[in-house]
């Protein structure tokens, strides 16, 4: 595991933009493993200018992201397929047909889940997966307890995990009680992994991460495992290290 400290938010997602346009440029047909949250929102908005600046082209690039709620359709200002467009892919040159995000009202969720693994080894695999972490050390939404062998799923997300993602939603009532997310194992079969973690709220989760035990109580500590992980986190997310 790589630890790279940086002062504070705009420092992580700057050090962020670099390692995966300095990727893109090296590969341009890079396969992309992509994240929502609001932690790479900053990322994304670098990556903008990068493309904008004609140093990056994601032209050829495929991008997969982690996770989609369930019910919510593309259109919904809520999904993560809308998220994705509004932060990044509506602002870039990439096809859409090049990019993946789980389709959450799928008639069938379970072969959704199946097709979407065959979709990524296809691909040859992602070669750098971005991972943001939740407060209780979920990724992607593979909530704590979550076997470290699970493949593309559906999940029920964690009243922890609604209550955090709330925010975003008119109530808690009207964030999806599910979702669709790869398994721990989908994104540890990633050739490289970079997570980015901001912010104190986060500190004692990111602590067991990098120092703690490896437990499906804390997904994300399933990283310690990983050949190739970078996490990229300010001061306040290392404050307990
Ligand atoms: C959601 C996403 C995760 C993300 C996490 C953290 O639950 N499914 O992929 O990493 O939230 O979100 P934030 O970056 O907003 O703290």
């Amino acid at each position: 595991m790589q630890i790279i400290k940086v002062k504070d938010y705009e420092e992580m997602s700057k050090k962020a933009s670099d390692i995966l346009s300095d990727k893109l440029k090296g590969k341009p047909k890079l396969v992309l493993g992509l994240a929502t949250g609001s932690t790479p929102e900053g990322l994304y908005k670098l990556l903008i200018e990068q493309y904008k600046n004609n140093e990056i082209s994601f032209k050829q690039a495929k991008t997969f992201n982690l996770d989609e709620y369930v019910g919510l359709d593309r259109q919904d200002s809520n999904s993560y397929y809308y998220y994705m467009n509004n932060q990044l892919f509506k602002h870039i040159d990439i096809p859409l047909e090049q990019t993946n995000i789980p389709n959450g009202i799928a008639t069938d969720s379970d072969k959704e889940c199946s097709d979407y693994e065959k979709l990524i080894k296809e691909q040859g695999g992602i070669d750098i997966q971005l991972l943001g972490m939740g407060l209780n050390g979920h990724i992607g939404f593979n909530e704590p307890g979550t076997p470290f062998t699970s493949r593309t799923h559906v999940v029920t997300l964690d009243e922890s995990t609604r209550q955090a993602n709330a925010r975003f939603f008119d109530s808690l009532d009207d964030v999806p009680t599910n979702a669709i997310t790869m398994g721990i194992e989908t994104i540890m079969d990633s050739k490289e992994i970079v997570m980015l973690v901001s912010g104190e709220a986060k500190a004692s989760t990111l602590q067991q991460v990098i120092q703690g035990e490896v437990t499906k109580d804390v997904p994300a500590t399933i990283l310690q495992r990983h050949p190739n992980v970078t996490i990229i986190a300010d001061e306040a997310a290392l404050s307990k290290v």
